[in-house]
C-alpha cells in the first residue's frame, strides 16, 4: 500500500515512524517532512497548505491513502480534494472540520447534544462585546472564532487588560479575520486533560490517555506553547471518570455528529476540563495532537495502518487496538526565545548518541544545505554527509521520547538522552512527567 502523510513536525514524525513498521507499507511519503521523517519515508517537496500541489503529488505516487496531520489543510478541505481523486484520506472532510476551525461550530454543536462545557456568549461587534466586558466576571476567557495557530485563546484577569484585549482581536486584527467573531466563555477550573479518540460514522474509539505541558517553563510558568512535552498514561483517568467522559461526552458527541450528518473520519482531540461538576469540553480538535502523539503512538503495539484503513472504511468497530503496558514521556527541545521569536539553522549534535530505544521525533529540523559549488550540491538528501548536519528550522525541534516499565523510567530515560543532543540556545522544561504538578 502507498501511502502520503501531509505534515511536517513532530506529530506527523511518530505517524511516520509508526507506519514504517507496518508490513503492509510498501511506499511511504511525506509531504514536506523534515530531517528525521527522512529516515522512514520519501519526503516530497511540497507544503502541507498547497492542497493543490499535494494532490498533484498523491496521483504522481499513485498514492492508496493520505493522512492528513495539522488543523490548516483540514480545514481548507484537502480531504474533499483527494477523496475527488479516488484517494482514501485519513483526516475528516471539509464540513466536519469546523469542529477545530470555528469554536462558534463547536459550541453550537456542544449546546445542541447537551454535552457539558462552559457557557457562552458569541460577539460580532467591537462595541457590544466592549458593552458586555466581564460578562462572566473575571478572569475572562475570549476566543477567536477562527484558527490563529493556538493562539487564538486569550484570558484577561480584568477589565483594563480585556477591554486591551478586545481592541487588539477586533480593531487590531492580531489574529486576522480569525476574531472577526469572539466567543466569551465562563471561566472553567479544575485539571485539564486531552483525550484523543479514533472516529468513524459509527464509533469512537479512545486512544490511550496522555497528559500535555502547555507553558513554556517549569512549574507551568510562562507563556503557552504548542506543548512542552507529554507523557502517557496520564494518571489523572481513572476508570469511574473514563465512564463519565463515555457517557456524558463521547457517546452524546457521535450521536450528536450521526444527526447533524457530520461524517467525521480521522481523530478527534477533546480538550477537557475536570472541574467539581464533572468533565467538560473546552475544545475539539480535529486530528492528532502535538506533542501527544508521540507518546501515545509509542505505546501502539497495533498496525497504525489498520486503524487508519478501518477508520476510512467504516470498520473501527471491528478491530481490536492494542497497546503496551509500557509508560512514554516526551520531552520536547525548543529554539531559545519560542514561543516568542526564535533563530533558526542551529546545528544540532548528538542525535547519533542517543540509545537505540529511545525514539528522538523531530519537529522543526532540516538538511544543511550543500555550499554552492561543492561536489555534494546536487546529490540526494540520503546522502550520509548531509544527513550529518541536520539544523534546527522551528520553534519545537525534537521530542526526545522514551518507554519505561515505570513512569519513572521512561523520564528518567527521556531526560538521560535528552542531555546527549544540543544546539545553541536548546531550551526544556525539566519537569515534564512529574505527575503532581498537574
Ligand atoms: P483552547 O484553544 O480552546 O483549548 O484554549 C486554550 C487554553 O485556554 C486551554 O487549554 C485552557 O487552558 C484555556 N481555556 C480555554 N477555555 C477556557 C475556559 N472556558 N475556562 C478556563 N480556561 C479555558
Ligand atoms: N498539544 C496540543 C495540540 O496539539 O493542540
Amino acid at each position: 500500500m502507498r501511502v502520503m502523510v501531509v505534515g511536517g513536525g513532530g506529530r506527523e514524525h511518530a505517524i511516520c515512524w509508526k507506519l514504517a513498521q507496518s508490513p503492509k507499507v510498501t511506499e511511504l511519503y511525506c509531504a514536506p517532512g523534515n530531517a528525521g521523517i527522512a529516515d522512514v519515508a520519501e519526503c516530497i517537496g511540497v507544503g502541507a497548505e498547497d492542497i493543490e500541489g499535494i494532490c498533484k503529488a498523491a496521483e504522481k505516487k499513485k498514492i492508496d491513502l493520505a493522512v492528513i496531520g495539522p488543523e490548516v489543510p483540514l480545514a481548507m478541505g484537502i480531504v474533499d480534494e483527494l477523496e475527488k481523486l479516488g484517494i482514501k484520506v485519513f483526516g475528516p472532510n471539509k464540513k466536519c472540520s469546523q469542529l477545530e476551525a470555528s469554536k462558534s461550530f463547536t459550541k453550537a454543536f456542544l449546546a445542541r447534544h447537551n454535552i457539558p462545557t462552559a457557557g457562552y456568549k458569541e460577539f460580532t461587534d467591537k462595541q457590544e462585546l466592549l458593552d458586555s466586558v466581564g460578562l462572566y466576571g473575571y478572569p475572562m476567557v475570549l476566543k477567536a472564532d477562527g484558527l490563529a495557530a493556538g493562539k487564538g485563546v486569550v484570558i484577561p484577569e480584568n477589565e483594563e487588560d480585556a477591554v486591551k484585549a478586545i481592541e487588539e482581536m477586533m480593531g487590531d486584527k492580531v489574529f486576522g479575520s480569525a476574531a472577526d467573531k469572539i466567543v466569551v466563555e465562563e471561566f472553567l477550573t479544575g485539571v485539564e486533560a486531552s483525550m484523543l479518540c479514533f472516529v468513524d460514522e459509527n464509533t469512537i474509539v479512545p486512544m490511550e490517555s496522555a497528559q500535555d505541558y502547555k507553558r513554556v517553563f517549569d512549574n507551568d510558568k510562562g507563556p503557552n506553547t504548542g506543548g512542552m512535552g507529554t507523557y502517557s498514561p496520564s494518571l489523572l483517568f481513572t476508570p469511574e471518570l473514563e465512564k463519565q467522559i463515555r457517557e456524558q461526552i463521547l457517546e452524546p458527541t457521535l450521536k450528536g455528529f450521526q444527526e447533524d450528518g457530520l461524517d467525521f473520519k480521522g481523530v478527534l482531540f477533546i480538550g477537557l476540563m475536570l472541574s467539581d461538576d464533572g468533565p467538560k469540553v473546552i475544545e475539539f480538535n480535529n486530528r492528532f495532537g502535538d506533542p501527544e502523539t508521540q507518546s501515545v503512538l509509542a505505546r501502539l503495539d497495533s498496525d497504525l495502518l489498520d486503524i487508519f484503513l478501518a477508520v476510512t472504511e467504516n470498520r473501527l468497530a471491528d478491530i481490536e487496538i492494542k497497546w503496551k503496558n509500557e509508560r512514554a514521556v516526551c520531552v520536547v527541545l525548543a529554539s531559545g526565545g519560542y514561543p516568542g521569536s526564535y533563530e533558526k539553522g542551529k546545528l544540532i549534535t548528538g542525535l547519533d548518541d542517543v540509545d537505540d530505544d529511545v525514539i528522538v521525533f523531530h519537529a522543526g529540523t532540516k538538511f544543511a544545505p550543500m555550499p554552492e559549488g561543492s561536489k555534494c550540491a546536487d546529490c540526494s538528501d540520503d546522502c550520509d554527509m548531509k544527513k550529518a548536519a541536520v539544523l534546527t528550522s522551528g520553534g519545537r525541534v525534537l521530542g526526545v521520547t522514551a518507554l519505561g516499565a515505570t513512569h519513572e523510567e521512561a523520564r528518567a530515560k527521556a531526560y538521560e538522552n535528552l542531555k546527549r543532543i544540543n544546539f545553541e540556545g536548546a531550551q526544556y522544561r525539566n519537569d515534564i512527567g512529574i505527575i503532581n504538578r498537574h
